[in-house]
């Protein structure tokens, strides 16, 4: 399957990052914990030099806990600190002030040799579209968070939310593109529903998942299907596991013939919204090496 989407408006959003990069000392870069590899746009690591950085593992409800933590140890490891979130309960959401304060500890250090003490740490969220940016700053910035008016030096429009008095942040987040280096990259966007799938070809995806599913999952299909869904590493057991999906759902179309496009849609909302489980499905390179 051939996945390409490249927004024309990529460029001119690369340049007002740029800009608004230079106002800040924290990167927090949002993630998606199911694909935290695939939805991360690597150009970040050139735009944020010099930076301070943390990652937030957001939707970490719908990833696996051992996923996650393996991720959170594999981003400590490359000197990013790393938080588990879910944006939409909030939880994970108090330990971000202790990650801030270890991400900025360097700078924190170098303003205070210089005498300057206690100037908030001036951050902005960045990532790919839907990882949930918007949620989170709702939720971490609530409404009680003051906006402060617009200063001088900052684009027209931008305002900073106070969150309290170590940490202000950019009230409006910074749009990363999505990065199609792969199929298997643009796969994964495309399974946590990242890309526009009206341009993909559904019973396609869906077999593609259940690939990935057999592989990292196996137990989920039978869990949630039934026993003879059982899927497979070939596309023909994958098209059978979407057939028996339609069986067990009742996605049939006039003549009694399967409907595997209603099939395929079913079975990518499950997995979207984690009536699958909690599935993760990417491990850090390191940990795929180690697998047989
Ligand atoms: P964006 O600004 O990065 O584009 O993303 P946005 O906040 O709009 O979130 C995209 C979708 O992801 C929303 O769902 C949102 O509710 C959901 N979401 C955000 N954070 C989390 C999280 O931590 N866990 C889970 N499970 N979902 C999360 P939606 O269906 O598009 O909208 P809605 O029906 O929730 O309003």
């Amino acid at each position: 399957m051939n996945i390409q989407w490249y927004p024309g408006h990529m460029t001119k959003a690369k340049r007002a990052m740029k800009e608004d990069i230079k106002l800040i000392d924290l990167i927090i870069e949002l993630v998606d914990a199911r694909v935290p590899c695939s939805s991360r746009n690597p150009d970040i690591d050139e735009l944020g030099r010099n930076k301070a950085r943390l990652i937030l593992l957001n939707k970490a409800d719908l990833a696996s806990e051992k996923g996650n933590d393996s991720w959170v140890s594999y981003f400590g490891r490359q000197g990013i600190p790393a938080v588990k979130v879910d944006s939409r309960s909030r939880a994970g959401l108090k330990q971000i002030q202790e990650a801030v304060a270890e991400a900025c500890r360097e700078k924190t250090e170098r303003d205070r040799k210089r005498g300057i003490l206690n100037r908030p740490v001036r951050a902005m969220v960045v990532g790919i579209p839907n990882v949930g940016k918007s949620t989170f700053i709702n939720s971490y910035a609530g409404k009680a968070s003051a906006r402060t008016g617009n200063k001088p030096g900052v684009t027209k429009g931008n305002q900073w939310i106070r969150l309290n008095k170590t940490l202000e942040l950019l009230d409006t987040p910074g749009i990363l593109w999505p990065r199609f280096e792969s199929t298997e990259v643009g796969l994964h966007l495309a399974f946590i529903g990242s890309i526009n799938d009206e341009i993909l070809d559904r019973e396609e995806l869906a077999a593609e998942l259940i690939l990935l599913l057999s592989r990292q999952c196996p137990e989920a299909l039978p869990k949630r299907y039934g026993e003879e869904v059982a899927g497979g590493s070939h596309m023909s057991q994958a098209v059978d596991a979407l057939e028996g999906i339609a069986r067990a759902r009742g996605c049939v179309v006039k003549g009694n013939e399967y409907d595997l496009k209603k099939a395929a849609n079913l079975l990518l909302d499950d997995y979207r919204s984690g009536r699958l489980g909690r599935i993760t499905l990417e491990f850090p390179q390191e940990e795929r090496k180690k697998e047989p």
